[in-house]
C-alpha cells in the first residue's frame, strides 16, 4: 500500500477540513504532518488521498479520529522538573500578591502538566484564588485530562518527577488508588476548566497572568508561531508571564521586543512594556 504523501494530493483534503469543519494544518511543520498522515492511513487501511476523501465525507466523525491522529500528545507530570522549579521560584511569587490569578493553559493534552501546576500553586496556598483555562483542539485527550486518571507506571515516573520539581509534599497525598490506575483528588480540578480552542484558528477568551504553551509552537511552522505568540501577548496582563517549551524560541518570530527573560534556559517570559524612543 502507498502512503507516500504527495503535497499536491492532499489540497483537497486540507480544504476541506479547513472549509468544513475550521481545522487549519497548513502550517503545521510539514514533516511532521507527513509522517503522521501516513501513519493515520496505513492504519486505517487507506491507499489515497480520494479514499481518505471519500472517507471523511461519508463518515460524519472520521474528521475528529483524523485531526487527532495528526497531533503530538505527549505529555507528563512535572516534565521538566527544572521548569517547575523555576516557576515555583520566580514567579508564583510575583502571582501572590494579586488578589486573584487567571491562567492559561494551552495545548494541555491529557492534564498532566495542568494538575501539575495546581498542585504547585496548592502548596503555595494560591490554588483557592486561581482560576485555570486549560484548552486543546483534541477532544478526546481533554476528556482524559478531566478525567485526571493515570496508571500506576505513570504515577511512579511523576513522583520522581515531583520531588525533583520542588514538591514539598508526600506525593501520594494527591491521588486515590483505584483497580485501573490512581485518580487525582478531585479538589485539585475545582478551579481548573477544560474546553476546547485551537490555536491555529480561534481567538483570545480574557486576559491572564500568566500564559502556559509548552511543546506546542514546535509543531507549528514560523508563520503560525508568530500568529500564536501575538495571540498570547494580547491575551497576557501588562507583565503577565509566558512559559513556553525549552526547545522553542521567541527570537524567531519578532516577539523578542515584547517580552523580557524571566528564565533563558526554561523559556520564561515576562511581558514589557515597549516604549518606541521616538515618540
Ligand atoms: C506534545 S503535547 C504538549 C502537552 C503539554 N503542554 C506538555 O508540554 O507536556 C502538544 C499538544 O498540543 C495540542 N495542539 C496541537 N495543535 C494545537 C492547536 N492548533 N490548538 C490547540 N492545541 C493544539 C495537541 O493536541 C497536544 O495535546
Amino acid at each position: 500500500m502507498n502512503t507516500q504523501v504527495d503535497n499536491n494530493s492532499f489540497d483537497l483534503v486540507w480544504n476541506y477540513l479547513e472549509n468544513r469543519h475550521g481545522y487549519d494544518f497548513s502550517e503545521y511543520s510539514r514533516s511532521t504532518i507527513d509522517r503522521r498522515i501516513g501513519q493515520f492511513m496505513t492504519r486505517e487501511k487507506l491507499s489515497s488521498p480520494t479514499e481518505l476523501m471519500h472517507k471523511l465525507m461519508a463518515d460524519k466523525m472520521f474528521h475528529v479520529k483524523m485531526t487527532e491522529a495528526l497531533t503530538v500528545n505527549f505529555t507528563e507530570m512535572f516534565r521538566d522538573a527544572s521548569f517547575f522549579l523555576s516557576l515555583t521560584r520566580k514567579v508564583l511569587p510575583f502571582l501572590s500578591t494579586y488578589p486573584s490569578i487567571k491562567i492559561w493553559h494551552a495545548g494541555c493534552s491529557t492534564g498532566e502538566e495542568v494538575y501539575s501546576l495546581a498542585i504547585l500553586l496548592d502548596e503555595f496556598e494560591l490554588l483557592h484564588k486561581t482560576k485555570i483555562y486549560a484548552t486543546d483542539m483534541n477532544e478526546t485527550c481533554l476528556k482524559a485530562a478531566e478525567r485526571g486518571i493515570y496508571s500506576f507506571e505513570q504515577i511512579k515516573n511523576y513522583t520522581k518527577n515531583y520531588r525533583v520539581s520542588g514538591g514539598r509534599k508526600d506525593f501520594s497525598m494527591y491521588y486515590e488508588a483505584q483497580d485501573n490506575g490512581v485518580k487525582l483528588n478531585a479538589y485539585l480540578k475545582k478551579n481548573i476548566t477544560f474546553f476546547q480552542h485551537n490555536l491555529a484558528t480561534d481567538h483570545s477568551f480574557n486576559e491572564f497572568h500568566l500564559i502556559l504553551c509548552r511543546n506546542v509552537l514546535i509543531y507549528f511552522n514560523r508563520n503560525l508561531q508568530t500568529r500564536v505568540v501575538d495571540l498570547f501577548k494580547n491575551s497576557l496582563n501588562n507583565l503577565g508571564y509566558l512559559a513556553i517549551g525549552n526547545k522553542e524560541n521567541l527570537l524567531f518570530n519578532g516577539q523578542r521586543n515584547n517580552f523580557a527573560f524571566i528564565d533563558r534556559e526554561e523559556k520564561i517570559y515576562r511581558k514589557v512594556q515597549f516604549i518606541d524612543k521616538k515618540l
